[in-house]
């Protein structure tokens, strides 16, 4: 494997930034994390904007050219040799000694892209017989919007979840609605039959994949209604999903303990997985 860090592409064993990185100190840093899909990196495009709106949230410099970073990511899916699987990009405030305000301007950020193959038997499996969740109470700072590195809370939440044999933790505001998975978009279809998710402010992430699975919804003639809904509400829904883009559209068939709908993966996703290559770019 070969990963690419601050203008080099390396032996994936080899790379390496200094301690002194912000990322390893402060997590002074934000990411991105894209789908690998017949060799073409799914909605660049838009992770690119996300990633620009993560930087500029924390008055970070972009590393490359919008242009150039394209040409590395394409390039470091195309050294690994992956067809199907996943590229990480990591851009943090750079080396600096150590002292929380940021360092001087000519501290130039730290870039690493990494790629890897996935094994689609394990997405598929997962499609096939939905997956069991649990919720924990929410824990973050009030700016998970930003696609940042500092994930102590979604990596204690995740591990929770995997301790109780369930394979995703989603946090649960202080009201009792749901905001979104340790690494996930939630979404339900109502008892009433109306597919929803929560609107995309401040306190979740905006999903690359949750904007796209509204695209289309939009051409499969669905309405989406941005709306804030309950623990309550999602055990009696017909169908309950994960979004996210290491693994598109994943259905939930028990929610902390309670089987939802009749314990089998809706349809209204499987429709929508189907038709998501079709509409992403
Ligand atoms: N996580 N919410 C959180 C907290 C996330 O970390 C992610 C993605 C999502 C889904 O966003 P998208 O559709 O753009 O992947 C929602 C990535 C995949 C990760 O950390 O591995």
């Amino acid at each position: 494997r070969i990963a690419y860090v601050n203008g080099r592409y390396l032996p994936h064993g080899a790379a390496a930034v200094h301690v002194e990185d912000r990322g390893y100190q402060f997590a002074d840093g934000v990411y991105e994390v894209c789908e690998v899909r017949q060799g073409f990196i799914v909605d660049m495009t838009r992770h690119l904007d996300r990633l620009a709106r993560s930087l500029s949230e924390l008055q970070m410099g972009w590393p490359l050219s919008r242009d150039a970073f394209k040409m590395v990511l394409r390039e470091v899916v195309r050294r690994n040799r992956v067809r199907n699987g996943l590229v990480y990009l990591q851009v943090t405030r750079g080396v600096a000694r150590r002292d929380h305000v940021f360092p001087n301007a000519a501290t130039m950020p730290s870039l690493v892209v990494t790629a890897k193959k996935t094994d689609p038997r394990v997405v598929r499996a997962k499609v096939e017989k939905g997956i069991s969740v649990i919720t924990v109470p929410e824990n973050r700072w009030d700016r998970v919007d930003i696609k940042t590195v500092g994930l102590l809370p979604n990596v204690l939440a995740r591990q929770k979840a995997k301790a109780e044999g369930a394979q995703e933790a989603i946090f649960v505001d202080v009201d009792g609605t749901i905001k979104e998975g340790a690494a996930t978009n939630v979404w339900i279809v109502s008892e009433d039959g109306v597919l929803m998710t929560r609107p995309a402010d401040h306190g979740i992430l905006r999903g690359i994949t949750r904007a796209t699975v509204m695209d289309v919804a939009a051409k499969l003639g669905l309405k989406v209604e941005e709306r804030a809904f309950t623990v309550e509400e999602a055990k009696r829904a017909r169908e309950m999903f994960l979004t996210a883009a290491t693994s598109v559209v994943i259905p939930i068939v028990s929610l902390d303990g309670t089987t939802i709908a009749n314990g089998h993966p809706g349809t209204m996703s499987a429709e929508m997985r189907d038709a998501f290559f079709d509409v992403a770019e």
